[in-house]
């Protein structure tokens, strides 16, 4: 935001919580930025404090993330968080040792002296995820909190205004991490409160007046949250003729979706909107095709073409129009994650025009500023409807990835362990992608299979890299066959019909509230008469990049289950007992 500095910035080591901190600081009121590690303290100066997030790698070993030695001479308060607290130790000459075992999971908290960081903070319950140890502390600092698991718990030098934590009080299971955090903000930094979105939004419309002057705008829209909130943005600031935007219907989408974002669009004032059928395309492109990746290279081009067309028909790049996006902060910054997202699955590529525009700075992207939530937030002052800031997230490539298509035909195999369906799904490993069979146990989900059952299995056996479990089938389990089946339009029905079943009883019960994402999936595995199984695959995640595998309440389950099976073409229900890693949350 050009026109406001943070005042709390995150130095970024890797960590997954990175954002989250940032986030969490934000929800404090104060404005605050994630930058690389390295970022030269010349490029902070004016911060009021400085947070080192916790990351992935060990501040033993070379070429792991680092910050600048000088940040600690700074007289900027730091607070380093797990990797951060670890590299602070390091820097000023204290002992980091390899853990005899990575600690995991829930702790306790034991305040062993009075400190800046605990105002107000009783001994409680905190959250750790770490390898590594803070053995002995610098000279000049002292230990502040202990737990029972090994290493320096808090450590701190408050005459020079550093902090050390082994623990994560971003994440919700650390009782008083909010606190820690005010106390480190306003206490210690003296941070003001300045970060109010109602207040930002008239800066935010003032800006887009500035970047488009007498230019109009025009949108991709997909139906997302970002999009539609960008673009509502620039219909309240340019009015509604000069603002434009362009809906591809790819017959990939749920069902009713089109209908849905078209009343959406009306209903916030849309007079330029226009909705592209473009199904029958889709499908002839993605005529023959069988493999996920094949998949989504298809699906991009067509995108691809549609585009152009749409350019070109309705003159966009006369020059009068710029392109505006839903871009959100954390896609503006490059981290290891998103990095990586790239490996496991292709995205969209861009059509030439777009890329024209970009790089000659045609483009008004009023998010890039904001976290997901903060958009909600947005959209909600902006009077876009709840029921469309609430959805989940839909992948760009739509059900053509949750539609699962073979090849070839197969038998389900009885193995000591389970049933091993012939169909492939996409997983991560480590940094590798992996696209192995699935294993399905033969009961109906329970807890222990979830935490216990799905990873011991995924751990031991090469072959998989998902665990399902059956809520119902019409056949036994070991009769079922895999048929040769590609993406066709009834197909893609009885994915929709199945689709909308759970998503209306997960309305009505309140579940959908209750998770991050619950994509429903469509197998070509059945019997003569009914040749495909429905997967659930209800998880729960931060940010996408990992996720857990979440049960439903069994009722819900036994009736979903009902439902599905109600529908001719379709012989079993599964649920998918996989995280993530090692499965992916959609299933290519
Ligand atoms: P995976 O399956 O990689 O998904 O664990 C992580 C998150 O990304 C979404 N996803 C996509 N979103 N285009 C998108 O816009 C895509 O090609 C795509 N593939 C996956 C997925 O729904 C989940 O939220």
């Amino acid at each position: 935001m050009g026109d406001l500095q943070a005042q709390i910035t995150v130095l970024d080591t890797g960590g997954q919580y990175t954002h989250l901190i940032a986030r969490r600081v934000r929800e404090l009121g104060v404005y605050a930025d994630v930058q690389p590690s390295d970022t030269p303290v010349s490029a902070l100066l004016g911060r009021k404090g400085i947070i080192i997030s916790g990351g992935p790698a060990s501040v033993l070993e070379t070429g792991s993330p680092d910050v600048d030695p000088d940040l600690f001479r700074s007289e900027i308060p730091i607070l380093g968080i797990c990797y951060g607290h670890q590299l602070m130790a390091r820097h000023l000459g204290g002992e980091v040792q390899k853990g005899l075992r990575g600690e995991y999971g829930l702790a306790h908290l034991r305040v062993s002296c009075e400190d800046a960081l605990w105002k107000g903070v009783p001994d409680s319950q905190i959250w750790m995820s770490h390898f590594d140890i803070v053995a002995a502390v610098p000279a000049g600092f002292r230990i502040t909190g202990c737990s029972e698991v090994s290493g320096v718990a808090a450590m701190s030098h408050p005459e020079r205004k550093l902090f050390g934590i082994q623990f994560h009080p971003e994440v919700v299971h650390t009782q008083a991490g909010r606190h820690v955090l005010e106390n480190f903000v306003f206490s210690i930094c003296g941070a003001v409160k300045d970060w109010n979105i109602s207040q930002r939004v008239p800066m935010v419309e003032e800006q887009i007046r500035r970047t488009a002057g007498d230019q109009n705008v025009f949108f991709f829209v997909s139906g997302g949250v970002d999009s539609t909130v960008a673009y509502t943005l620039c219909l309240r600031s340019l009015g509604p003729e000069r603002v434009f935007g362009i809906y591809v219907d790819t017959g990939l989408m749920r069902k009713g979706e089109t209908e849905f974002v078209r009343g959406v669009f009306a209903e916030l004032g849309a007079r330029n909107f226009l909705a592209e059928h473009a199904a029958e395309e889709f499908l002839a492109a993605l005529e023959g095709i069988y493999d996920p990746e094949e998949k989504r290279r298809a699906i991009g081009e067509q995108f691809v073409k549609v585009q152009e067309r749409i350019l070109a028909g309705e003159h966009f790049l006369d020059g009068r129009w710029i392109l505006g996006q839903g871009t959100i902060y954390p896609d503006t910054i490059e981290s290891g994650g998103t990095a990586k997202a790239d490996l496991i699955k292709t995205h969209h590529n861009r059509v030439a025009g777009i890329q024209a525009l970009i790089d000659s700075g045609q483009i008004v992207e009023p998010l890039t500023s904001f976290y997901k939530d903060e958009v909600r937030e947005i959209g909600r002052e902006l009077g876009v409807p709840d029921r469309f800031l609430s959805r989940h997230p839909f992948p760009g490539p739509g059900l053509a990835i949750r539609c699962l298509c073979s090849e070839r035909e197969g038998t389900v195999a009885k193995t000591a362990d389970g049933f091993l369906l012939p169909v492939r799904s996409v997983g991560v490993q480590g940094d590798a992608r992996s696209y192995r069979n699935v294993l399905a146990l033969a009961h109906k989900p329970a807890l222990m299979d979830v935490e216990t059952t799905s990873p011991a299995l995924t751990n031991s056996r090469p072959d998989i890299n998902r665990v399902v479990g059956l809520c119902g089938a019409k056949a036994a389990l070991g009769s079922l066959r895999m048929f040769k089946a590609g993406i066709t339009k009834h197909r893609l029905d009885i994915l929709r019909e199945a689709d909308a079943i759970v998503r209306e009883f997960c309305l009505k019960t309140g579940f959908e509230e209750l998770v991050w994402q619950f994509p429903v999936v469509l197998l070509p595995v059945g019997t003569g008469d009914a040749r495909e199984s429905v997967v659930l695959r209800p998880i729960n995640s931060v940010d996408g990049m990992t996720a857990d595998a979440v049960l439903m309440p069994e009722e819900l389950m036994d009736q979903v289950t009902r439902q599905i099976l109600a529908i001719p073409q379709v012989a079993a229900v599964f649920y998918d007992l996989t995280h993530k890693p090692p499965g992916t949350i959609e299933w290519e």
